[in-house]
């Protein structure tokens, strides 16, 4: 949710920032903008729209970009104020000498401008940023040092905030400072970088520091300093980068989506080899850092947004018939809302792929004060969540770019089991035979993955033929309603298509009033109890002639005539089926969106890191 970049050093400054936000484009895509300080003045250039309207501006500007060597970036998702030039960072001061960008939301704008206004400031945007600009523009005017203004201004400013900050007549420094967003110094060979997040400076720097929030950091081309807003100077390590430069590449991909679609196999399986050594032996923590009393516990919670809630969903439905506990799963928007239960005998779980969604760790918050046991799911360790407890499981998926879920929803799946497993092994709820007969069905997850993914030559026949229907209902019952949801979520995310997921016993009380030939049904049929329920709940949708598509287990003895097309997965438990059925589900939602010219990895309106409210 809006990308920052920041650079000093001895190369092309434009250049490097554009390459920077183009790895940052994940993170929002409404407008794009840089500004160079030129030791003259600072120039600023922005363009409403993708990052590639940035670029085709700057090929205009050649001569105004040379002799630079520090300069600041990002990319706009908006909050406040439409995606317009005017409203594209950076922002700049009224006398044109301070500049900077921003990513986060600064709650109590409206009083500062108002105030601000009052002492003459003149505005150009309708943005909560340019509060900012003004406020360390006043604190510059009266310290005439940077570092004192950001440290005078950003104390009176109230919400998420991670900024860059350069000011003409100190040319040789950016300052970066946050609050509740991140913030990264890339340290590199006679030159430095800061960013929101590793893609921008993946590459190209030997290590990074993670700046806390409410620390500063002052960049020069060949030192950094941190500081605490107190003054306080800080000795923070130099982390190395875990991931492979490969993570920014499409590796001949057409889209990241679809690359990260077909990482899955092998993430489970290293994913499994970790925590499943063998069926008769126990499941292995690896390098999870847990610590949690079970004894103690007496519900869970879990709480998260978007597709990482389908996955608190599926832990429900598993979890409960394991352990014997009640699960609660609660959107995290709406948690923090509720007159909920949760105490020193609760264990609340937040899943957050991004590490990074404010509603999620908002809720994870409330959760701590409340006095629950803490536990947290995240694909990025290094990420705001982390803070709030110890007890981490890493989702271990590889940086996820494409703003749809796909690998790091698998990967919470597969957690989500083991855990379970780990969970019902200390409390001995399940017998030796049945975690044997669990683990084998779960250490085979990772081939049948990638039989299902073989089939994706069908899939995008299929998608051809489905491409121009308007709606779509999506159904299932029991652990594979998360899987409709989620099947339904990514179609409409990525096609623009209307597709809602019901519980299909829950469409004769209302949803099947919809239902004729131009509304497809998609349908999760899985095996056991429920089966034979959905094949009604098919009948039914055919009866209505809506065009019936399946997906079902091969093991199956299915009424072939009552669908217009079937999609077979290997016969799988309880449990592993909606893992295996999500995958024809993402590769059909893919497909469909590509085929109607989509921007797949960049769907309109969405944000990879949700970091507001
Ligand atoms: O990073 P998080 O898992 O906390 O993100 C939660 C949602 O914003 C996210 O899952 C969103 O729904 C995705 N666009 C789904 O594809």
């Amino acid at each position: 949710m809006c990308g920052l970049i920041g650079y000093i050093g001895n190369n092309a400054v434009a250049s490097t920032l554009l390459s920077g936000l183009k790895n940052l484009e994940y993170r929002g895509y409404d407008s794009a903008g840089i500004a160079l300080n030129d030791n003259n003045m600072i120039d600023v250039f922005k363009a409403k729209g993708k990052l590639e309207n940035l670029k085709n501006l700057l090929e205009t500007q050649s001569a105004k970009l040379g002799s630079s060597h520090i300069g600041i970036g990002h990319i706009r998702w908006a909050t406040h104020g439409k995606a317009t030039t005017e409203n594209a960072h950076p922002h700049l001061s009224n006398d044109g000498k301070l500049v900077l960008v921003h990513n986060g939301i600064i709650e109590n704008y409206q009083e500062l401008r108002r105030q601000l206004q009052a002492e003459g400031f003149v505005f150009h945007s309708e943005t909560d940023t340019e509060t900012a600009v003004h406020l360390i523009d006043r604190e510059y005017k009266k310290s005439h040092s940077l570092e004192q203004a950001v440290i005078s201004a950003v104390k009176l400013l109230r919400g998420a905030f991670a900024f860059c900050i350069m000011h003409q007549d100190e040319p040789d420094k950016i300052i970066a400072v946050r609050k509740n967003a991140p913030l990264i110094i890339g340290i590199g060979n006679n030159e430095n970088y800061i960013a929101s997040d590793i893609p921008a400076i993946i590459g190209k720097v030997s290590g990074i520091i993670h700046l806390a929030d409410n620390e500063l950091a002052i960049v020069r081309q060949d030192s950094v300093e941190v500081k605490k807003l107190s003054g306080e100077p800080v000795i923070k390590p130099i982390e190395k980068i875990e991931f492979s430069p490969d993570v920014i590449s499409k590796l001949g991909y057409k889209h990241f989506m679809l690359k990260e679609i077909n990482e899955q196999p092998n993430i489970l399986r290293q994913c499994l080899a970790a925590h499943i050594p063998a069926v008769d032996q126990p499941v292995s923590l690896d390098e999870c850092t847990i610590s949690l009393d079970f004894t103690k516990i007496k519900n869970i919670s879990i709480i998260a947004c978007g597709t990482s809630l389908h996955a608190a969903a599926f832990a429900q439905n598993l979890w409960e018939e394991w352990l014997h506990l009640p699960v609660h799963i609660e959107a995290a928007s709406e948690y923090i809302y509720k007159h909920n239960l949760t105490d020193e005998n609760s264990l609340v779980i937040g899943i957050s792929q991004s590490g990074e969604t404010a509603d999620t760790i908002t809720a994870v918050k409330q959760a701590q004060e409340k006095g629950a046991q803490l536990l947290l799911l995240t694909n990025r360790t290094d990420s705001s969540i982390t803070r709030y407890s110890e007890n981490v499981i890493p989702l271990n998926a590889g940086i996820e770019v494409s703003v749809a879920a796909t690998k790091s929803y698998t990967a919470q799946l597969a957690a989500l089991y083991w855990f379970g497993l780990y969970w019902a092994e200390q409390i001995s709820s399940l017998s030796q035979g049945q975690l044997q007969a669990i683990k084998q069905s779960l250490l085979e997850l990772p081939a049948l993955a990638e039989e299902v993914l073989s089939h994706s030559a069908d899939i995008k026949a299929l998608a051809d033929k489905l491409k121009n229907y308007h709606n779509f209902v999506y159904m299932a019952r029991g652990i594979n309603l998360t899987c409709a949801l989620e099947g339904a979520l990514k179609l409409k995310e990525i096609s623009y298509i209307n597709a809602n997921a019901y519980a299909a016993g829950e469409l004769k009380h209302g949803p099947i009033a919809l239902l004729d030939e131009n509304m497809p049904v998609m349908a999760i049929l899985g095996s056991g109890i429920t089966l034979s329920k959905m094949i009604s709940n098919c009948a039914e949708a055919k009866a209505r002639n809506a065009p019936l598509i399946a997906v079902a287990s091969e093991k199956e003895d299915l009424p072939l005539d009552l669908f217009d097309y079937l999609i077979k997965i290997p016969g799988a438990s309880h449990g592993i089926f909606p893992i295996l059925a999500n995958l024809p589900l993402q590769l059909l939602a893919y497909y469909i969106a590509d085929g109607l010219g989509r921007e797949v990895d960049q769907p309109r309106n969405l944000a990879k890191s949700v970091t507001v409210e």
